[in-house]
Order: structure tokens, then C-alpha cells, then sequence
């Protein structure tokens, strides 16, 4: 193992190629333990995503979802609009990052049923627990396009001051050659893809641009996935459209909670979760090479595999 700086973000992102993936060296030690002790149970839901794909937004709506029947989403109690969704749905790269796994271990056996997470780790490197059980990953993606001025833009914004700003063509380079956080974005995307095919009750495969067309047919499919299928007195409530208000983009970034303070121990600033939320962005940064580039690295990785991207075609 070595430490590849001259591949990182930033100074805050340098990468380890671990199981051929390149993890942070900030999650590092986290993922190992995640990989090792973590014990997966029959009813865990687990919100797993290649990083700057729309991640919060499937936490806020897989929270909400399983939680339906204890809140009405609109109300205002609902635990939505006091906290921010990767703190009701942690990550397990940040569970495992603590000093005192152990106490962590006995907190996680002790958390009420069903226990939501959320990951980044590549599916090939999930600890075999959660591969085993009958526990559910719903997995979120994004075309590619988007996905790169997302993380630009993000790690951009969150890193120090101290570090000199990669220029897009620079991270535009790293990207094409799957140097991202949890990258290449090509095998995260194939290795939930694959297993969302080889067994379908087991991995639910989203893709953002989907779920903002048709927020309604996925908040649904999510729900039945899951084993939490609306009843039709709930529809005719309308329990789905409650979710999906209250998990808006709108909603969310407007939101007391999320518009200020931090999270985690980098301190990202929580604002920082919510820029544009829209897709089709990419128009706005790519230049024609850039496209043509892209566009045939997509294709390359992912069309013998049958996933594909409507931007891209
Ligand atoms: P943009 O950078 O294009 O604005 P992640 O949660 O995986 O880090 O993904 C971040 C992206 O999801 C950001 O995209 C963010 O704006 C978008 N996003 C966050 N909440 C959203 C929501 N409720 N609806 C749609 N998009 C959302």
C-alpha cells in the first residue's frame, strides 16, 4: 500500500488503491474495520452510492420510507427537519473511524430495528456479512457528466484554504481515469450493477436522473424493495407525495438544520450537501472534447454491461 498524493483532490484526499478501489486515506483504517467486524442483520437497509450521485437524498427518502408508519412527514416533529440525513443514516466509513470500535460495535448491536446505513465502499469489498445476510442495498448512481462537476464542485468547496484549486481540466483528467474518492466511479457502478442483476432481491439499482423524473414510481419501488409497500389508504393519504415533498431539493436545502453548522470530523459545512440538485449541469462545463472524451470512456466501460446513461447517447 502507498499513499498516492499526486492522484488525490487535495491534500485532505489522498488515496489508497485498496482492493482496487482508491480509498481515502481519512477512511482508511475505517473501511478495514468496517470490513472486518461489522455483522450484518437479516433486517438491515443499506444506502450504498458512488459519492456526489444524489446520496442524501435516497438517505432521506429510504429514512423516511421505513419510518412512515411512526411519522407523518409533514408533521412537525418529523426527525427530517431537525437533523440531517447522513446523521439519522450514518455512514459506516465514519462508524468504523472512531478510536473506540468496541464501544461502537456494542452501540450498533444495541441500535433498533431496522438499523439504516449508509456506505460508499464498492460492493466486491462489503464485509461478507452484509453479502450474506438477507439484509437490502438500495444503490443510488449518476450519469457520469454530472457526477464529475458534482465531486468538482464539492471538493472545490470543501477543501482548505491552504491547497491550490485543481482547474476542471486537471480533475477532468483524474476522473477519466477513474481517480475519484471510491473510483473508479466504472467498477463501483458494475459491481452493484452486476449483483442488482444476479440477485435483484437483494440490490435495488437507482439512477438519480431517474428518480428525479419520476420521483413518485421510484419512492414506491423503493418502498416495495424493501418489504415496506404502501397500502393504497396510505396513496389515497397521500403518504408517497408527503415523502416526496419533504425530501425535496427545495425542501431540504431550506431546511434550518442543513442550512448551517457542520458534519462530521472534517467539519464539512452542511450547506455544502445541497447546491443545485438539478440534472444536465454538465452542458455548462464540458467543452465538445471534453464530451467526446467522456462519451467514449462510457462507453467503452459500461456497454457490454447493458447499464447505460441517457446523457451519454
Ligand atoms: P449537485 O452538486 O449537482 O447540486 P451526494 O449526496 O451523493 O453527495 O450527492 C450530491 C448531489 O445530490 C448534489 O448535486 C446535490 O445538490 C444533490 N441533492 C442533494 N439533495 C437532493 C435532493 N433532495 N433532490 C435532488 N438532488 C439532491
Amino acid at each position: 500500500l502507498s499513499l498516492r498524493k499526486e492522484n488525490a483532490w487535495s491534500d485532505t484526499y489522498q488515496f489508497y488503491l485498496f482492493e482496487n478501489f482508491w480509498c481515502p486515506s481519512i477512511h482508511f483504517q475505517a473501511v478495514n474495520n468496517f470490513k472486518k467486524e461489522f455483522q450484518a442483520k437479516d433486517t438491515d437497509f443499506v444506502v450504498a452510492s458512488f459519492p456526489k450521485s444524489g446520496t442524501i437524498w435516497l438517505k432521506a427518502i429510504t429514512f423516511s420510507i421505513v419510518n412512515s408508519q411512526q411519522f407523518s412527514s409533514l408533521e412537525d416533529h418529523h426527525p427530517l427537519l431537525s437533523s440531517n440525513p447522513h446523521e439519522l443514516v450514518p455512514f459506516f466509513e465514519f462508524i468504523f473511524g472512531g478510536d473506540d470500535i468496541h464501544s461502537q460495535i456494542l452501540c450498533l448491536s444495541n441500535m433498533a430495528e431496522p438499523r439504516i446505513f449508509g456506505t460508499h465502499t464498492p460492493f466486491p469489498s462489503l464485509p461478507v456479512s452484509i453479502k450474506e445476510s438477507n439484509c437490502k442495498i438500495v444503490y443510488i448512481c449518476r450519469n457520469p457528466f454530472d457526477n464529475f462537476v458534482s465531486a468538482w464542485n464539492y471538493f472545490n468547496k470543501i477543501k482548505p484554504t491552504t491547497v491550490s484549486e485543481l482547474t476542471l481540466d486537471e480533475a477532468f483528467e483524474l476522473y477519466c481515469n477513474g481517480i475519484m474518492e471510491y473510483g473508479p466511479w466504472w467498477s463501483h457502478m458494475l459491481g452493484y450493477w452486476e449483483e442488482s442483476i444476479a440477485r435483484p432481491d437483494k440490490v435495488l439499482f437507482l439512477k438519480y436522473d431517474h428518480l428525479k423524473e419520476d420521483t413518485n414510481f421510484h419512492v414506491k419501488s423503493v418502498a416495495k424493495f424493501l418489504g415496506c409497500p404502501f397500502t393504497e389508504e396510505e396513496e389515497n393519504n397521500g403518504v408517497i407525495e408527503n415523502i416526496i415533498k419533504l425530501c425535496s431539493f427545495e425542501k431540504m436545502k431550506d431546511l434550518e438544520v442543513n442550512r448551517s453548522g457542520t458534519y462530521g470530523k472534517g467539519g464539512i459545512e452542511k450547506k455544502n450537501f445541497f447546491p443545485k440538485g438539478e440534472s444536465g449541469d454538465w452542458v455548462n462545463y464540458f467543452s465538445p472534447s471534453m464530451t467526446e472524451k467522456l462519451s467514449k470512456i462510457v462507453e467503452e466501460k459500461l456497454s457490454e454491461s447493458g447499464l447505460s446513461f441517457k446523457m451519454c447517447s
